[in-house]
């Protein structure tokens, strides 16, 4: 695959420039944990794609996971989720964020964040490949609102600018190849941002698929952005498909928490049969991989489009602990407490993203990733449940510590011509719903090389429009080039693993664990690398 066909040279001369110490891209739980936790607040600016809270992690029910428990252990959560991530989890990244899960909800406590009590102890629940009873929540299916409102709220009030309407166009680097601008259309007009640090925090590429629990502003930008700035990219194919998502046409489409499954709901078929009853010894609280295949096989033998999750067990509690879920069902005709509910898996969480430390550093010196753009290996080839928005406060906390500790140096100044201003497929103002459309047959659930092989050569295909400097033309553009990426490293990946699962490829569970990372090899060339990654080192 080549980029340059998404880059057009921009004449900077004469915009408009903004000045600050650390320029944060997303204001979603890992850009605004980020903002909090820098020692000196007044040196940052959030920039949010919209308004602040449309990105995904106000839409987050479930809840955030810690070792709180006495009957628990950050090294529990660990095994857990290497469990869930099939032998593609990093060691360090880890142990890094399961370790400081505890601090990470106190952390929250102090910025305000009022999570659900019983009796004076936070409330604890259980969700898919826990093994421990350690989801914590807000407003019971509320949790990312309550993030939301928190930290914006703590952000605010610790003097940290917040620029609504800020799209991230492309980043810029100083003669030393230093990240040190970003190119940003601020109200729609093109603005140069110069800065010391600069963190790229805004959210996946769900909106690759029609078929998606990730709000409109999930398109990828971030990463796009990044790979064509120099930064590496990894494991791009591994897509993660929520099971219970709610059958409907809306964009997106509802979630139905996989917390109504750790409080007793079932996933059966049109004839009541309990969907993973003898697949898995953990059934319907299987890793979300697993129950997500099974779904999707089962609607290919049953030749149905929808699966139902039967929460009737739940009774008088569900307005109580899913007041948000039970409100929108009952608005729809669906009593939940009664009828079964219609499901079927959906695009959800993007597991792999620009390649960080621990410390949020990209391959890029002076760009930072966290949350889920970004990919520290925690995940695997699968994410375990509510460990999203806990990786977004640990890795986020981690990056404005190691900022707090850099010297304070003299501003770098942009010394190329952005790569970018991307031109767009303007020309088919169905391009981007088609493409969606495609991803969800191609690259969902269940996948083949020949699918993805067809799909590759249709994208690659694709006649790009003229130059565009809008948003939703870069944004149009962001997603062919992701697509690509996706396709590309879904068709490399030839075994399945984890959420990547090939119909035409070997089930490798013993097989050396790899990493493929994507990069910008030279101008406009992306190479494709798999990697080992190093054996666990456990004490
Ligand atoms: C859910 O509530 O089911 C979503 C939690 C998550 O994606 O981690």
């Amino acid at each position: 695959m080549r980029l340059d066909r998404f880059v057009v040279p921009l004449e900077i001369e004469g915009l408009p420039t903004i000045t600050t110490e650390v320029a944060i891209f997303g204001s979603g739980i890992a850009g605004l944990t980020v903002a909090a936790t820098l020692t000196r607040p007044a040196s940052a600016i959030v920039f949010s794609k919209g308004p602040f809270d449309d990105g995904s992690t106000r839409y987050a029910q479930g809840g955030i996971a810690a070792a709180i428990g006495e009957d628990d252990t950050p090294l529990l959560h660990h095994d857990d989720t290497v469990v869930a991530a099939v032998g593609l989890a990093d060691e360090i990244s880890v142990r890094t964020l399961t370790e400081e899960a505890p601090e990470a909800i106190a952390f929250l406590e102090q910025m305000g964040v009022r999570f659900d009590r019983v009796n004076g102890e936070l409330s604890r629940t259980l969700e898919g490949g826990h093994s421990r009873e350690r989801i914590v929540h807000a407003g019971g299916d509320a949790t990312g609102a309550e993030l939301s409102r928190a930290l914006f709220q703590a952000v605010i009030a610790r003097g940290t600018g917040i620029r609504n309407d800020a799209f991230l166009v492309d980043i810029l680097k100083d003669e030393e190849g230093v990240a040190c601008a970003a190119i940003v259309l601020l109200e729609g007009a093109p603005t140069i941002v110069r800065c010391r640090h600069l963190v790229i925090a805004s959210g996946g590429a769900g909106q690759l698929y029609a078929s998606t629990t990730s709000p409109a502003p999930c398109t990828g930008d971030g990463m796009a952005v990044a790979l064509r700035a120099g930064a590496v990219l990894s494991d791009v194919e591994f897509m993660q498909f929520h099971p219970t998502v709610l059958v409907s046409t809306s964009d997106p489409r509802p979630l139905i928490s996989e917390a109504l499954r750790g409080e007793g709901a079932i996933i059966r078929d049109r004839e009541g049969r309990p969907v993973m009853e003898g697949v898995h010894p953990l059934g319907d609280l299987a890793p979300r991989d697993v129950v997500a295949r099974t779904m999707a096989t089962t609607m290919a033998v049953e030749g149905c489009t929808e699966l139902y999750l039967d929460a009737t067990s739940i009774g008088a509690k569900m307005p109580l602990r899913f007041p948000t879920i039970f409100a929108s069902l009952l608005a729809m005709g669906i009593d939940p407490t009664l009828d079964p509910i219609p499901i079927s898996p959906a695009a959800h969480y993007t597991i792999g993203g620009i390649t960080t430390t621990i410390d949020g550093e990209t391959s890029l010196p002076g760009l930072y990733a966290v949350g889920e753009v970004a990919s520290t290996g925690i995940h695997g080839a699968n994410r375990l449940a509510s460990n999203s928005l806990l990786e977004g406060v640990v890795f986020g906390r981690r990056i404005a510590r190691h900022i707090d500790q850099q010297p304070t140096l003299a501003l770098r100044a942009p010394a190329e011509r952005p790569l970018s201003a991307v031109t767009s497929d303007s020309h088919s103002p169905l391009a981007r719903e088609e493409i969606r459309q495609m991803m969800d047959m191609v690259a969902g659930v269940v996948r083949n090389g020949t699918d993805l092989a067809a799909a590759l050569s249709r994208l690659e295909a694709r006649e790009m429009g003229a130059v565009s400097l809008s948003e939703r033309a870069i944004e149009d553009a962001n997603i062919v080039q992701l697509a690509q990426v996706l396709t590309e490293s879904a068709l490399s990946r030839t075994s399945s693993v984890g959420a990547h699962f090939r119909q035409d490829g070997a089930v490798i569970d013993d097989a050396l664990p790899q990493r493929q990372l994507v990069a910008r090899a030279r101008e406009g060339e992306i190479v494709h690398t798999m990697v080992l990654l190093d054996a666990p080192a456990l004490d």
